[in-house]
């Protein structure tokens, strides 16, 4: 019987104190793609929420990112010269402080990298094509530069382990480079990278193999390393990206070829499933995961009654948006305090979670988010933010 307060042991040897993680979530605090101290402050509130937490995407490549953005002056994270080093290390160092595991998500948003337009650069993609929500010029990559991008994985995961990660993400997920590569709608290419489900699978798989090339020779033995992947891509009836099957073959691969510490199913509802069988992703992508490689999943996982129900499935449990009504979550579990445990947007809880403004504006615009308080975050997005949160520590 898994309990939300065990002891967890990842493959490599690494130990949390509880099955709580913290899901990756964009601050949109970067300056110039660089922490900042809002991202400090925000990391650092949030160091006793789980036993796990893994940053926000960073980008790996200059045109990895930045992805769209709040303000001209706030940006997401990077990690694609030595230059972005000093901040990360500060950013490891604060969310350790309480014995936490740091990890650093690793990606290249391809595509979605639409203020990398703004300022001025490209934004690069697997195939050339149209897409109806993009404006802006999109670059296809070479066979070469696609090489590059692997190789980039790399260097930002020495990169993480120099700057006192505990491991690294791939960000396989949400529509960004890696998925775009493996799906069949957004990926039309006939060389290495494309033209059958098999050759689709050559950059997940490429990426993985370049990340643990990187780690075996670098990283202590206890490094963890996990893969996010979104189970399907069917939003679109007429445009299947890949089904569940697919995602089946896929983590099969990864898992089977790779010693993946965990694998992260990034859901909407961490009981959805697909419409073809009765099962839920977590049930069928599970059986697809070669054992010890340990199942992580998030999704609506707002109130600790579903913490608990999600270990009927999975062996960890994400917590995105309640880590930012309740930065204490795991602490609390761990002591007792389950009854503090407190689910609501309010003065008090934005303070205490140092939520950032370009976060506050990214939640208050989920409308389909279940945690109460809502209102108060749309009030606080809608008003001027800086009389309400930390701003670079000002406040
Ligand atoms: C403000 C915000 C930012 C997010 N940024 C990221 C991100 O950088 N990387 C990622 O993989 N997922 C990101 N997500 C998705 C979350 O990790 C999570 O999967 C999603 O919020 C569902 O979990 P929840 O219901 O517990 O919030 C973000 C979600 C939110 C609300």
């Amino acid at each position: 019987m898994k309990t939300l307060t065990d002891n967890v042991t990842f493959r490599h040897g690494a130990t949390i104190k509880t099955r709580i993680v913290q899901s990756p979530m964009l601050t949109n605090s970067g300056l110039n793609e660089k922490v900042t101290q809002d991202t400090l402050d925000y990391y650092g509130a949030h160091s006793q929420s789980a036993g796990m937490i893994i940053t926000e995407y960073t980008n790996v490549s200059p045109n990895g990112g930045p992805s769209r953005s709040w303000a001209p002056d706030r940006e997401q994270l990077a990690v694609y010269n030595d230059d972005f080093k000093p901040g990360l290390t500060k950013l490891a160092k604060v969310l350790k402080k309480d014995g936490n595991k740091a990890i650093l998500q690793l990606v290249h948003s391809g595509r979605e990298a639409e203020y990398r337009h703004t300022l001025g650069g490209r934004v690069d993609v697997p195939s050339q094509m149209k897409f109806s929500w993009i404006d802006y010029p999109l670059h296809e990559l070479t066979e070469d530069e696609v090489w590059q991008v692997v190789k980039d994985f790399g260097s930002a995961t020495k990169r993480a382990i120099d700057c006192g990660f505990d491991g690294v993400e791939i960000h396989g997920a949400n529509h960004y480079l890696i998925q775009q590569f493996f799906s069949a709608f957004s990926n039309k290419r006939t060389d290495y990278w494309g033209g059958s489900f098999e050759k689709r699978m050559n950059f997940p798989l490429e990426v993985a193999k370049e990340v643990f090339r990187v780690v075996n020779k670098y990283a202590p033995k206890d490094f963890i390393i996990g893969y996010r992947i979104s189970p399907e891509e069917t939003d679109d009836k007429n445009n299947i990206g890949y089904t569940w099957h697919e995602s089946q073959q896929l983590l099969k691969k990864l898992t089977e070829n790779f010693e993946f510490d965990y694998i992260n199913l990034s859901t909407m509802d961490y009981k959805g499933g697909p419409e073809d069988v009765a099962k839920n992703y977590a049930q069928l992508l599970g059986e697809a995961i070669q054992a010890p490689t340990l199942e992580l999943i998030s999704g609506d996982i707002h109130t600790v009654a579903k913490m608990k129900d999600a270990l009927n499935y999975v062996d960890l449990v994400g917590l995105g948006r309640a880590t930012l009504a309740d930065p204490q979550i795991a602490y609390k579990l761990a002591n007792n305090l389950e009854d503090q445990i407190h689910l609501q947007f309010d003065e008090a809880s934005v303070k205490k979670s140092h939520l950032t403004p370009g976060i506050i504006a990214v939640v208050a615009n989920t409308p389909y988010f279940g945690i109460p308080g809502l209102d108060y975050l749309q009030s606080l997005s809608t008003t001027k933010l800086s009389d309400a949160v930390t701003h670079d520590g000002a406040k």
